[in-house]
């Protein structure tokens, strides 16, 4: 199939940036998106011109690297699929494919389709790790772990840290991504002895990056390739409670 792209280029975080059209020839159906960005810059290259700069790693939807709007939906069409997961059967012959960064002052253009989130990562960096000693695997079995608590803990540990949540809400709020990264240690007893610093450290962090705040349209979850639920979030801002003014979760 033959399609045409209307790509967001932009050299670096200072310069402006626009849309730009290529044709993008000879698709075949079983390519995934990013293959087919591979054709174009491909052909890109081969003209002299510089290749469209995106974010990729295990294109398998494990890593969480990969990330670009597609014709206003974060990650594409597919629901609770990354990007790079998406495959060009999407798309029919003569199809228009509008394609951008994620759009948030807190993830500043790096370049083209390449955003800097390293804003979540200093949040993570202020509570997302379990410093307390919790002995070697064999200990982790003696410690009994109710199996619906395991298993709400993991669901938030599913979290990618793509920043889609982020590029889908209206008020680019981060409060998914921190909820998954809360309830994911704070529900288990190995999480308990920094659960009130952790929950705290990581607001706060989160508050000062340039991250909007909640206000309950819940496009996260929608965007969300992970199927996070906006449910952490509840689980978030109870915990902030209990930690900042006291009292039982
Ligand atoms: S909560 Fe979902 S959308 Fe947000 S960073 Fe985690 S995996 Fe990505
Ligand atoms: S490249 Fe790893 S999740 Fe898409």
């Amino acid at each position: 199939m033959n399609l045409t792209l209307h790509v967001w280029r932009q050299k670096s975080a200072g310069e402006s940036g626009r849309f730009v059209s290529y044709e993008a020839r000879d698709i075949d159906a079983h390519m995934s998106f990013l293959e087919m960005l591979d054709v174009v810059n491909e052909e890109l290259e081969r003209t002299g011109e510089d290749p469209i700069a995106f974010d990729h790693d295990c294109r398998e939807g494990i890593c969480g690297t990969c990330g670009m709007v597609v014709n206003g939906r974060p990650h594409g069409p597919w629901e609770q699929t990354t990007v790079c997961q998406l495959h060009m059967r999407q798309y029919k012959d003569g199809d228009e494919i509008w394609i951008e960064p994620w759009r948030a002052s807190a993830f500043p253009v790096i370049r083209d389709l390449v955003v800097d989130r390293s804003a979540l990562d200093r949040i993570v960096a202020k509570g997302g790790f379990i410093s307390a000693r919790t002995g070697s695997a064999p200990d982790a079995n003696s410690i009994p772990v109710p199996k619906s608590t395991a298993e709400r803990s993991m669901d938030a540990a599913e979290c990618i840290g793509c920043g889609a949540c982020v590029a889908a809400c209206p008020n680019a709020s981060a409060m998914l991504f921190t909820s998954a990264k809360v309830a994911h240690l704070n529900l288990l007893p190995q999480g308990l002895p920094e659960r009130t610093s952790r929950v705290l450290d990581m607001v706060l962090q989160m508050e000062s990056e340039a991250f909007g705040s909640c206000t309950n349209h819940g496009a996260c979850e929608t965007a969300c390739p992970k199927g996070i639920s906006v449910d952490f979030i509840a689980l978030l801002n109870r915990e902030y409670l209990v930690a900042a003014v006291g009292g039982s979760a």
